[in-house]
C-alpha cells in the first residue's frame, strides 16, 4: 500500500469567470460582511473566495430608523435601508487598508436612487484601486418612477444596467431582485444590456406583526427576508436564471453548509454568496470553505468547477 492510501486527494476549489479568478466558489454576501476590514481579525479574509462590501451609494446614507431587524422562522427580516458610507470615504477610508491585504477579492455593491446615482457611485468607485468588481444591487427603488424597484420592471432594469456597464471599468454583476414574476425575463433583460455576471437573488418582500401591540414588528412595515427560509426559492431561480442566460451567475439565498453550496452549484451557479449565516456565525464563510474541501475530497471530486450546472434530470 501507497503512504497515500485512504487519504483523499485535495480538490481543486477555483473557478474563473468573467475575468475574475477566485480561490475558491465561497463569497460574502453585501451588507453582512460590513466593509470586511471589520471582518479581519474574525475571518482569514484569504481562504475565502472574496467579499461584496455594504452596498456604496455617490453619497453617504443613514438607513431607516429602527426597529430594523426581526428573527422569524428559519431566517431574517431586515429593513436596514441601505445605510453606507457613501462611495467616496469608501474608496479614501477603507480601500487603502484592504489593499495592504494579500490575495484577498473586493467586490463593491453599488445602488442607487436615479439612473445619475448609480453612474456617479460607478465613477467614484472607478478611481479606486483594488476592487475586482461591481455588483450593481437592482433590488431599489426608483424615486423617479414613483418607487417601484429598477430590479422588478424590465425598462427600468434595462436602462440602470446600460448605464452602468457604459461607465464601468470592471466586470460588471447584476444582482437580480427575486420580487419578479418570471426572472428568466430579467436575467435575459440585463444579459442583453451588458451584465457580464449575473447575481442571485436579494431578499423578499415581507413582514412581520406584533400580535400584542398590533404593530409591524419593523419600522419600515415591509423589509427584506433572508437566510434559509428562502433556500428552496433561491435555489429554483438560480436554476431558472443558469438556463435562461449565458452568463456566469452566482448563487444566494440561506446558504450555510458546504451541501447548501454544492446544490447550488449543480443548479448552475459558478460561485456562491453567504449572507444571513454570518450573523449566527461570523466565520462562516471561511468554515463553509474548509467543509466544502472536506465534502469534495469524501466525494472524489477533482476539480469543484465540474459541478457547476450538473445536475442529474433523468
Ligand atoms: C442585514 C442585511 C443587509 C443587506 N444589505 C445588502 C446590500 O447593501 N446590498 C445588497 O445587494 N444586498 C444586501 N443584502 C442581501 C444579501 O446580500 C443577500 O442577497 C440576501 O440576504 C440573501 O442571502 P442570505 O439568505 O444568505 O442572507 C442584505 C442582507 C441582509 C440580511
Amino acid at each position: 500500500m501507497s503512504n497515500n492510501a485512504g487519504r483523499a486527494a485535495v480538490t481543486d476549489l477555483r473557478v474563473a469567470f468573467a475575468g475574475l479568478a477566485l480561490k475558491n466558489p465561497v463569497l460574502a454576501a453585501s451588507g453582512t460582511f460590513g466593509y470586511g476590514v471589520e471582518f479581519e481579525d474574525v475571518v482569514a479574509l484569504d481562504r475565502i473566495g472574496g467579499f461584496i462590501v455594504k452596498g456604496l451609494s455617490r453619497e453617504p446614507m443613514a438607513g431607516n430608523p429602527p426597529p430594523r431587524l426581526w428573527e422569524t422562522a428559519a431566517g431574517m427580516l431586515n429593513s436596514i435601508g441601505l445605510q453606507n458610507i457613501g462611495a467616496r470615504a469608501f474608496v479614501e477610508e477603507k480601500l487603502p487598508r484592504l489593499r495592504q491585504m494579500r490575495n484577498i477579492v473586493v467586490i463593491a455593491n453599488v445602488f442607487g436612487y436615479t439612473r445619475e446615482d448609480y453612474e456617479a457611485a460607478i465613477q467614484v468607485l472607478n478611481e479606486g484601486e483594488g476592487i475586482a468588481a461591481y455588483e450593481l444591487n437592482v433590488s431599489c427603488p426608483n424615486t423617479r418612477h414613483g418607487g417601484i424597484t429598477f430590479g422588478s420592471d424590465p425598462r427600468l432594469l434595462d436602462e440602470v444596467v446600460a448605464a452602468a456597464k457604459r461607465v464601468s471599468r470592471r466586470p460588471l454583476i447584476v444582482k437580480l431582485s427575486p420580487n419578479v414574476t418570471s426572472i428568466a425575463e430579467m436575467a435575459r433583460v440585463a444579459e442583453a444590456a451588458g451584465a457580464d455576471v449575473l447575481s442571485l437573488v436579494n431578499t423578499f418582500v415581507a413582514m412581520a406583526i406584533d400580535p400584542e401591540t398590533r404593530r409591524p414588528r419593523i419600522a419600515h412595515v415591509t423589509a427584506g427576508l433572508s437566510g434559509p427560509a428562502i433556500k428552496p426559492i433561491a435555489l429554483r431561480m438560480v436554476y431558472e436564471a443558469a438556463h435562461a442566460v449565458d452568463l456566469p451567475v452566482i448563487g444566494m439565498g440561506g446558504i450555510s453548509t458546504a451541501s447548501d453550496v454544492i446544490e447550488f452549484m449543480l443548479a448552475g451557479a459558478v460561485a456562491v454568496e453567504v449572507g444571513t449565516a454570518n450573523f449566527w456565525d461570523p466565520r462562516a464563510t471561511e468554515n463553509i470553505v474548509r467543509e466544502l474541501e472536506q465534502w469534495c475530497a469524501e466525494h472524489n471530486v477533482e476539480k469543484i468547477a465540474d459541478l457547476i450546472g450538473a445536475m442529474k434530470s433523468d
